[in-house]
């Protein structure tokens, strides 16, 4: 039987390693075997475009380039990781996928939304994830709390309006999809976030999808 895909999105400054984290340790203790990965990223050649797309010296990049890079990682992670991995009835736990491609090209950057569902029935066929869960915080306060990092990545330095549109983007997703989505408050403090996860991934594992 085909493993579950599972994704998780955050605002910035969600709590969204930790909660990945944590995420990943539930599914062990279900007795799943689950491959943890990550986009932009996942494959080296992945991690190679990854670190072009969140260079900050990158600035003259296109949105068009920017959604392109996306898509090429993906679909190298896709065959080199994902589609085995499925396949071989693991299950697949991404840190962002392509809910984030419409937030941050799509609702962000202003790239018309057809035009990032034409790469993704190109890309990913039929595939989609099985469950997203989306760690959302007000704007203001993830930034705040990401602003407390070392060193901003190209995505990072960008003005509020953006994060609020990317914020939007991801709610409007949510609301559009409701039976894949399930959206996390992130604000309170962090036993409370994971009390709310662990609510999820218990109805989740109870309703027997994707248990073999
Ligand atoms: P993260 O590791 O903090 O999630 O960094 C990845 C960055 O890449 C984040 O700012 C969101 C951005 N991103 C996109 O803009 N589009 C995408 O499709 C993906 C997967 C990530």
């Amino acid at each position: 039987m085909r493993g579950r895909f599972i994704t998780l999105e955050g605002s910035e400054g969600s709590g969204k390693s930790t909660n990945l984290n944590y995420i990943h340790q539930r599914l062990q203790q279900a007795g799943i075997e689950v491959v943890l990965t990550r986009e932009p990223g996942g494959t080296p050649l992945g991690e190679a475009i990854r670190t072009l797309l969140l260079d900050h010296r990158q600035q003259a990049m296109a949105s068009d380039t920017e959604l392109l890079l996306m898509f090429a990682a993906r679909a190298q992670h896709l065959n080199e990781l994902i589609l085995p991995a499925l396949a071989a009835g693991k299950w697949v736990l991404c840190d962002r996928f392509t809910d984030a491609t419409y937030a941050y090209q799509g609702a962000g950057r202003g790239i018309d939304k057809e035009r990032i569902a034409q790469l993704e029935q190109w890309v990913q066929g039929a595939l989609r994830p099985d469950l997203t869960l989306f760690l959302d915080l007000p704007v203001a306060q993830g930034l705040a709390r990401a602003g407390e990092r070392a060193e901003l990545d190209r995505f990072e330095r960008e003005e509020l309006a953006f994060f609020e549109r990317v914020r939007q983007g991801y709610l409007s997703q949510a609301t559009a999809q409701p039976q894949r989505y399930r959206v996390v408050d992130a604000a309170p403090s962090l036993p409370q976030v994971q009390a709310q996860l662990d609510r999820i991934l218990d109805d989740y594992l109870a309703s027997g999808i994707g248990v073999a």
